[in-house]
């Protein structure tokens, strides 16, 4: 079982993390001038007052970002630190105890594992993550571990709590591409929820290693926590990475290549990473929603005309999910082949 959270304290980064010149981080610029747009959610109930406002700053973020920050969005800054400190305290236990749930099966709807290049260095991420489905509760919940004690009763209400959120952000989304607000109601919103939680422990030089791969998300949504405790996430922007300052009890929006195909190309997925830091350990949990597996992806008619034909082919989610993984394996860009 190799695990970064398992390595002993180093003064040194070990061999098999330090990636070759050319792919590490200090090689790309960083635009330090531009943060992401913050989207005010005034408590989260956005019936009348102001919704017009968060409509158009939520797409005037998401058309030029394809990502943006959320405050103020209804769930208490508490349910998301409980999140992310029972995950911490998951990594934190000892070797044998994480042991049991070390695998790479896909079928599992929870595992840990730590990640390598996908080319034949195999050089390791400096990142250990959990894998989990964690909705619907009732079809997963025992296979969630049973330690930290509270880790199943904290990822239940999280669940409810981002689904409910995400699914809020969607409608606000599809009012403002002119859909109906339930466009993303039905099988394109109705998967599994899927969680990835990253731990990156404190690296003795950042300048040396990368935390996670340069990618896109491949689903509809992702919804990202990732604390206060350091910055590490970037996005790229105009060619050049910028970094997502962490905001208390903000959430962290992104797209993923379904909702840029099924809105034509208005919403993009756009490219990010995470970079380590030297001080302290990083936690983020990004939840993504899914379409079903037999999900039919189109663009949508209404956003489709003579002036603008659609950009991607019709296909089935599952099929998607399959040519994704082989993309990222060789590392090339999987829109393409729904072109
Ligand atoms: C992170 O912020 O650590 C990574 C975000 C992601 O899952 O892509
Ligand atoms: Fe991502």
């Amino acid at each position: 079982m190799e695990l970064v959270s398992n390595l002993p304290v180093y003064r040194t980064v070990p061999e098999k993390y330090i990636f070759p010149p050319d792919k590490r981080p200090a090689n790309d610029t960083v635009n330090h001038s531009i943060n992401l747009p913050v989207i005010d959610l005034k408590g989260g109930c956005i019936d009348s007052d102001g919704r017009d406002e968060i409509i158009r700053d939520i797409m005037k973020a998401g058309k030029e970002f394809g990502f943006f920050q959320v405050i103020n969005h209804g769930i208490s800054t508490k349910t998301i630190d409980n999140m992310l400190e029972v995950c911490e305290n998951f990594f934190k236990m000892p070797a044998q105890e994480k042991e049991p749930y070390y695998s790479n099966d896909m079928s599992k709807a929870f595992f840990l594992n730590s990640s390598t290049q996908y080319d034949k260095s195999q050089t390791r991420y400096w990142r250990d993550y959990l894998r989990i489905t964690s909705y619907p509760i009732e079809e997963f919940i025992d296979q969630w571990p049973e330690k930290p004690e509270e880790f199943r009763e904290v990822l239940s209400k999280y669940t409810l709590r981002v689904r409910e959120f995400a699914s809020k952000i969607l409608k606000l989304i599809a009012e403002g591409l002119g859909l109906d607000k339930d466009y993303f109601s039905g099988d394109l919103s109705k998967g599994n929820i899927k969680m990835e939680v990253n731990y990156y422990p404190p690296c003795p030089d950042p300048s040396l290693t990368m935390g996670l791969l340069p990618h896109c998300d491949r689903q509809l949504i992702t919804v990202l926590a990732q604390g206060t405790a350091a910055t590490g996430l970037q996005a790229k922007y105009k060619q050049k990475w910028i970094n997502v300052k962490p905001i208390p009890g903000a959430f962290v929006v992104n797209f993923g290549h379904q909702l840029e195909i099924v809105t034509n190309g208005i919403l993009k997925s756009v490219e990010h990473r995470a970079l380590t830091n030297s001080t302290v350990a990083r936690t983020s949990i990004a939840t993504m929603t899914m379409p079903t597996m037999d999900c039919l992806i189109a663009p949508a008619k209404e956003l489709v005309n003579e002036k603008n034909p659609p950009m991607y082919k019709e296909f089935i989610f599952r099929d998607f999910i399959k040519a994704y993984d082989a993309a990222l394996a060789n590392r090339e860009g999987v829109l393409e082949f729904f072109k």
